[in-house]
């Protein structure tokens, strides 16, 4: 029989990294943060968000942000093909209350978006990330009960190996949600980076903060 290769075209990649804050820093974090003002979801009540600051607006994201440089980095490297230097612009907490959710969205205005667990996730409340929504035009689909989900024709993808303590990066155009919650209270940190540059020959465009 003839060998057979498949050849996986134009992944996406989504960085785990595994224990980024130790249970100290975990708790120390959640103290500080979650007491500062927040406001509800505009879609959701049983979510809410503290304000959004910049990375150096305390000691404690200024802390994840100096974690978070190198796997920025290598991260950035799989996208861009560089190593660059990127800068945090933004973080926020989300607390979601069992029985809230979080609606599909991208972050605009940034490259890479990051979240740290500080509490593990509720089984039905993992992040969701959805394949495409597709375009204005129709579309075919073979699922039923006796199809398979491939790797080529899942619509979503559960990061179901998330534990508190952990870091997740993904590009910001990824769609992602969180169903609603089954479980206790999930608090997670939500952040957005630039990287210093782009450079396309000799077309270039840095960016600011
Ligand atoms: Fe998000």
């Amino acid at each position: 029989m003839s060998e057979i290769h498949i050849h996986n075209l134009f992944p996406v990649p989504v960085m785990r990294v595994e224990n980024f804050l130790g249970e100290d820093e975990i708790q120390a974090t959640v103290d500080a943060i979650k007491s500062s003002p927040s406001m509800l979801n505009s879609q959701n009540e049983l979510l809410s968000h503290t304000e959004v600051m910049r990375s150096d607006a305390n000691e404690h994201y200024r802390n994840i942000g100096e974690k978070a440089q190198d796997y920025l980095r290598d991260f950035g490297f799989l996208l861009f093909g560089e190593n660059l230097g990127w800068h945090i612009k933004e973080m926020w907490m989300n607390m979601l209350a069992n029985g809230g959710h979080q609606s599909m969205h991208t972050h605009a205005n940034s490259f890479i978006s990051g979240v740290v667990y500080l509490t593990d996730s509720h089984e039905s409340a993992k992040t969701v990330f959805h394949n495409t929504m597709g375009t204005r035009a129709y579309v075919f689909s073979n699922s039923h009960a006796e199809s398979a989900i491939t790797p080529y024709n899942a619509d979503r993808w559960v990061a179901s190996d998330m534990q508190c303590g952990d870091l997740l990066l993904f590009p910001s155009y990824m769609l992602h949600a969180v169903p609603r919650n089954e479980g206790r209270e999930r608090i997670s940190i939500a952040m957005n980076a630039l990287p210093e540059r782009l450079k396309s020959w000799d077309y270039e465009v840095s960016f600011q903060s």
